[in-house]
């Protein structure tokens, strides 16, 4: 393994388990409400996953000279916010699938209500926990909740999960296929590299301009690997049924472009990505490696 990759393995590595430590710290109180919902939040959020948008939001505040660190709060309500897409993206109602991160969807292992209600109550957690987090200057905490709610809502990524759904079975155009992956997937990425720059009270606009525009692109480039995957992986390895997209006739950029157009294009957004962030320094390097992962990563 090249030097480049071990501390990209360890950066990640120490990413995932700030990230499950406070997560887990933040879902374990008792609570008085229902046991049953509160498992279901458990199994969701602390069933894996590769955290990759606290290690983007990390990344990012590493690049505006904060400590990794500083931006564990944010980062863990960004993955909150995923879990919850992700068990409602799986309900019968939306892509009826049965698999994820390599055992049964939340709505398997427990029940569609459930499922629905735990995805409800991590969305209203994250908020929750943001208001609620220590160290952060009022106008910063501020600015961070809008993001997160611009990002998450019928603006970003719900937004994106309609038009994802009305394209079933659609031919879409290059352009309507763009604004339904910046949506859907896009928002969040986007989001989770912006919260982490937040977190230097004195960023400029030129470096949260330039840190906005790579990670439009590199969460553009994340879905067209994930719609990769989803052709080109096996099951075993991406935990999630493979052939899904194709089976529910969904509009992806393979199924446009073919597999070699939408690598060819993935190569390019990674260019862009990586040139979005020429006015950073070293302290851009972990950024720069987080691309490479994101276009690269087999899960
Ligand atoms: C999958 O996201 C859903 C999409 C937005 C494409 P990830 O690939 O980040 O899923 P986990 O969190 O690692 O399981
Ligand atoms: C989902 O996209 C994006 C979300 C907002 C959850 P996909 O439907 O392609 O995600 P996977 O492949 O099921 O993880
Ligand atoms: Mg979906
Ligand atoms: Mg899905
Ligand atoms: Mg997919």
């Amino acid at each position: 393994m090249s030097t480049e990759n071990t501390r990209l393995e360890t950066f990640l590595e120490h990413c995932r388990n700030r990230t499950d430590t406070e997560l887990e710290r933040q879902l374990s109180g008792a609570g008085s409400g229902s046991e049953r919902l509160q498992q279901a939040m458990r199994y969701s959020v602390l069933g894996g996953g590769k955290r990759i948008r606290p290690a983007l939001c990390m990344a990012s505040a590493i690049a505006v000279g904060q400590p990794a660190d500083s931006a564990i709060i944010p980062a863990c309500t960004l993955e909150l916010i995923h879990a919850y897409s992700l068990i409602h993206d799986d309900l019968p109602a939306m892509d009826d699938d049965e698999l994820r991160r390599g055992r049964a969807t939340t709505h398997i292992a427990f029940d569609e209500a459930t499922a629905i209600l735990a995805g409800d109550a991590l969305q209203t957690l994250a908020f929750g926990w943001l208001a609620d987090a220590p160290g952060l200057d009022d106008q910063v905490r501020l600015a961070m909740i809008r993001e997160l709610a611009t990002a998450s809502g019928h603006l970003g990524m719900v937004g994106g999960q309609a038009i994802d759904l009305e394209s079933v079975g659609k031919r879409l155009t290059i352009d309507q296929l763009e604004t339904m992956h910046r949506h859907k997937t896009g928002a969040l990425i986007a989001a989770s590299v912006r919260m982490g720059a937040l977190t230097a009270p004195d960023v400029s606009d030129d470096q949260l301009a330039a840190l906005t525009i790579y990670s439009q692109t590199l969460g553009l480039a994340f879905q067209v690997q994930d719609d990769l995957l989803d052709i080109e992986g096996d099951t075993t390895v991406i935990g999630k049924p493979q052939g899904s997209d194709m089976a529910r006739a969904k509009p992806t950029y393979p199924s446009l472009l073919g597999t070699t157009g939408a690598r060819d294009y993935l190569a390019r957004l990674l260019d862009s990505a990586l040139a979005s962030l020429d006015g950073f320094g070293t302290e851009g390097d972990m950024l720069r490696e987080m691309a490479g992962y994101v276009v690269a990563r087999t899960h």
